[in-house]
């Protein structure tokens, strides 16, 4: 049988388009999840139809997109918006106009995407796309936030940028990346927000240890890991700390929504993990810390005829122990064990001397597993003595299932 949590096979996500340039970007959304088994409808409004036609929306779809020359048209004898509102398992309207946004802030309804809303119960996904002085307009925000208080309405803020006006602002769509990793998300948790009232302290990445300000000792950890964690904890209605080594600018992207806090050092994610303690309810160390620094650090450049022969070491501190030592006995803490060979037995060692809740162990001499890639495996220890071995899958994925299981436990 298919484990629905880690296939988007035959998933069901109906997207709304409503009147903005913006709509040319959610081709590309519409592109992905069809690629990705999904199946996809879309409902174009009048005004979306202006931006994009209903053609290049089916083509990508493979599927006839509708508009409001179908509303009236009964499918199988039955309304078309009724259809659709029972068919979605997760509505994303993208762009999201100030003219769809009110509309549904007040309950109204005039044409097929706004009836359907209605019509229908599943979460939705907003991205709203407009003109700064648009977005920022009084009633556009009140309408915002009181359609935010209702749960079933999830939101990717825009951003600021250039907009399409020449104005710089913010009203810029969220990017079709980061709309497809929230869709992603949804379709997992069916919109259930488990996570809310948490405050999450997550450390990611690898720490660099200078010997000259040219050379370090570090490893490859990428921080996707520990960035899929973070998001996904966002998404389930976390508030989240991220403490975070140097990101590839890809990844920078995806810390919206949360407290990022750049280090480099392993001295300076001590520092900013124990500056972020007292506020944390679960602390998950899922940095690949550098064990190690250069015992003595030069503060111009080394020629290479100087470099030594043998590099003396220096501990750096172990950051989880201490901050095992440290905690609250409400606050849960949570490591990462990177391993080659064996990982659980090792990990176990590790759980017991570090002074840990639960530790996630993860291969990295497995192929399409562990440093740097969008896909990972690993096993999940408590102190109480579960184990939960999740199989392989984007790292989006995993974070979620361990987000599952540690919930299941009673964390
Ligand atoms: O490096 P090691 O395998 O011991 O890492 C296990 C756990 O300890 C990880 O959660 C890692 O983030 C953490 N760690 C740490 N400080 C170090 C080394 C590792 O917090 N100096």
């Amino acid at each position: 049988m298919t484990d629905r949590s880690t296939t988007l096979e035959a998933r069901r996500v109906l997207v709304g388009i409503s009147g903005g340039i913006a709509a040319y970007k959610v081709c590309s959304v519409i592109s992905s999840l069809a690629k990705a088994g999904v199946a996809v409808r879309a409902v174009l409004t009048q005004q979306g139809q202006a931006f994009i036609p209903p053609l290049t929306v089916a083509t990508l779809s493979r599927h006839p997109a509708y508009t409001d020359e179908s509303f009236w048209q009964a499918a199988q004898g039955r309304p078309l918006h009724i259809e659709l509102g029972e068919w979605a398992e997760l509505l994303v309207i993208a762009p999201l106009s100030a003219n769809t946004l009110g509309k549904l802030a007040h309950g109204l309804a005039d044409n097929l995407l706004t009836n359907t809303v209605l019509a229908s119960t599943c979460p939705v996904l907003l991205a709203p796309a407009m003109n700064t002085d648009m977005w920022q307009q009084r009633a556009v925000q009140r309408n915002w936030h009181q359609l935010l208080q209702d749960d079933r309405y999830h939101s990717l803020e825009p951003g600021s940028g250039v907009l399409a006006c020449d104005r710089i602002g913010t009203g810029r769509m969220a990017e079709p990346e980061d709309i497809l990793i929230h869709i992603h998300s949804l379709l997992h948790t069916r919109g259930k927000r488990d996570l809310v009232g948490q405050h999450l302290l997550i450390s990611t990445g690898s720490t660099r240890e200078f010997l000259d300000p040219v050379r370090f000792i570090g490893n490859p950890a990428s921080g996707k890991m520990g960035i899929a964690l973070a998001q996904a904890a966002l998404h389930r209605g976390a508030t989240v700390t991220l403490v975070h080594g140097p990101l590839d600018d890809s990844l920078t992207a995806r810390v919206g929504g949360m407290q990022a806090v750049g280090v480099t050092t392993a001295e300076e994610m001590h520092l900013a993990m124990l500056t972020h303690l007292p506020q944390a309810s679960w602390v998950v160390m899922a940095a690949a810390v550098a064990d190690v620094k250069p015992a003595t650090q030069a503060t111009t450049k080394l020629a290479k005829a100087d470099l030594p022969g043998a590099l003396p070491l220096a501990q750096v501190p172990d950051i989880v122990a201490d901050l095992a030592q440290r905690r609250s006995p409400h606050q849960r803490l949570i490591g990462f064990a990177a391993q080659t060979g064996d990982i659980v037995a090792p990990a176990l060692d590790k759980l017991q001397r570090k002074g840990l809740d639960a530790i996630v162990a993860n291969p990295i001499d497995v192929v399409g597993s562990g440093f740097g890639g969008d896909r990972n495996q690993a096993v999940l220890l408590t102190r109480s003595g579960d184990k939960f071995a999740i199989a392989p899958c984007t790292k989006l994925s995993l974070a979620h299932q361990l987000w599952d299981a540690l919930l299941r436990v009673g964390f």
